[in-house]
């Protein structure tokens, strides 16, 4: 999704673009219906806190949809 989101410039922070980092968290506000389920990978980076409350990795997620999200300061 990060990529696709960069092509259509949408300003996102990002750095590893590989699911090793967490800069390029979101947060998922319409649509998560429409997002690749979560990996391993994610769930260790985020916690399954941060999951329930609809945040996800954008480098390693695909989206087959409509989705509305935010990027947050953290
Ligand atoms: S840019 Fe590092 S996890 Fe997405």
């Amino acid at each position: 999704m990060l990529d696709a989101a960069l092509e259509r410039n949408v300003d996102l922070d990002y750095s590893c673009k590989e699911g090793s980092c967490d800069t390029c968290t979101v947060r998922i506000l319409k649509g998560m219906e429409n997002l690749s389920p979560v990996r391993e990978e994610e769930r260790d980076m985020l916690g399954d806190d941060l999951i329930k409350e609809g945040h996800r990795l954008a480098c390693i997620i695909s989206i087959h949809g409509p989705v509305e999200l935010v990027q947050e300061q953290r």
